[in-house]
């Protein structure tokens, strides 16, 4: 299976526009010691020519650009992405698929009913779409031996409720329901490997921390370093948890969860904030990080399991 990261960064992307934290004015400052990062996305395909895409953030069009296989050029209107899986109806998962509205037909499009309630009311992405190329919207179950898509040979998926939170535009927002968020397990039945992707997280429970260690490689969430960053930085009110990702370090964070993983599994962070210090490649958390065998995902990273 082959993994490609379209963007790795959280909401916002790295620089964020309005933003002058350390780490985005250091980057407009010429620092080498920081890349940009677009919004959060990644693609994956059993087969090389048949790829699923995992959210479809504000980026698209510039990820699409830099990732030419998704782009075959077989007739005059053409695309090897076959599938588009939501994990969540966030803005940075989601408004991506306004750009890609020109389809010739629907899109198969693949989320929770939740998430398809929200894009169908709060923020009615799936209404507008319509006008264009429209969706055609597959449930994705939360029990069960999990699916396949049609037209997308060698990969099954198992997707699995998380606790993070809904959009501000969800009647569900800062009390999400099972489904409002989900993490997915990709495998190949052929070779066995098993990607486990969640690029948010907001608290570990046994089944999440099941499908972790039954995975080769975990792709997880990245957001925020510490639990009050955004409170410390006087940019927003939230804590870490509050906003549905759990941090990296601190009890019970991220690093704790990851360092009772076998060597052999990769970790992979991803959906990474632009506050957040691991963006700094020279510094502590980025060496504390490395120390721990565990890697910071990166635009137009590849994973091949
Ligand atoms: C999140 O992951 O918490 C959201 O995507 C934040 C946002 O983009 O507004
Ligand atoms: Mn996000
Ligand atoms: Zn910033």
């Amino acid at each position: 299976m082959k993994v490609h990261v379209l963007g790795s960064a959280a909401g916002g992307g790295f620089p964020q526009w309005n933003c002058n934290c350390p780490n985005c004015d250091a980057w407009r400052r010429g620092s080498k010691r920081f890349r940009a990062r677009t919004q959060s996305s990644i693609t994956v395909s059993g087969d090389d020519s048949n790829w699923v895409l995992f959210n479809a953030s504000p980026d698209i069009l510039q990820q699409i650009r830099s990732f030419p296989t998704l782009q075959p050029a077989r007739s005059l209107r053409d695309t090897a992405i076959r599938a588009i899986f939501l994990m969540d109806a966030q803005i940075d998962h989601t408004t991506g698929l306004y750009m890609l509205r020109e389809h010739r037909q629907p899109h198969e499009l693949w989320c929770h009913a939740l998430v398809r309630e929200d894009l169908s009311s709060g923020n009615p992405l799936f209404k507008v779409l319509a006008h264009y190329c429209g969706v055609n919207w597959h449930d994705v179950p939360l029990q069960g031996d999990g699916f396949a898509m049609p037209g997308v040979p060698g990969l099954h998926f198992t997707a699995l409720p998380l606790i993070s939170n809904a959009p501000p535009y969800s009647p569900h927002r800062d009390r999400p329901q099972p489904g409002d968020n989900v993490g997915v397990t990709i495998l190949e039945p052929a070779t066995g490997k098993r990607l486990f992707y969640a690029p948010g997280l907001g608290q570990m429970e046994p089944h999440v921390w099941a499908a972790m260690q039954a995975a080769d490689c975990v792709l997880v969430d990245g957001t925020l370093w510490t639990e009050d960053e955004m409170i410390a930085l006087g940019a927003s009110q939230k804590t870490s948890r509050a906003m549905g990702h759990m941090p990296q370090s601190g009890p019970g964070g991220m690093l704790e969860w990851l360092d009772q993983l076998p060597a052999s599994t990769r970790k992979v962070l991803i959906h990474i904030n632009n506050t957040n210090p691991i963006l700094d490649e020279e510094g502590p958390q980025r060496q504390a990080l490395t120390q721990r065998g565990i890697e910071v995902a990166y635009d137009g990273m590849e994973i091949n399991l």
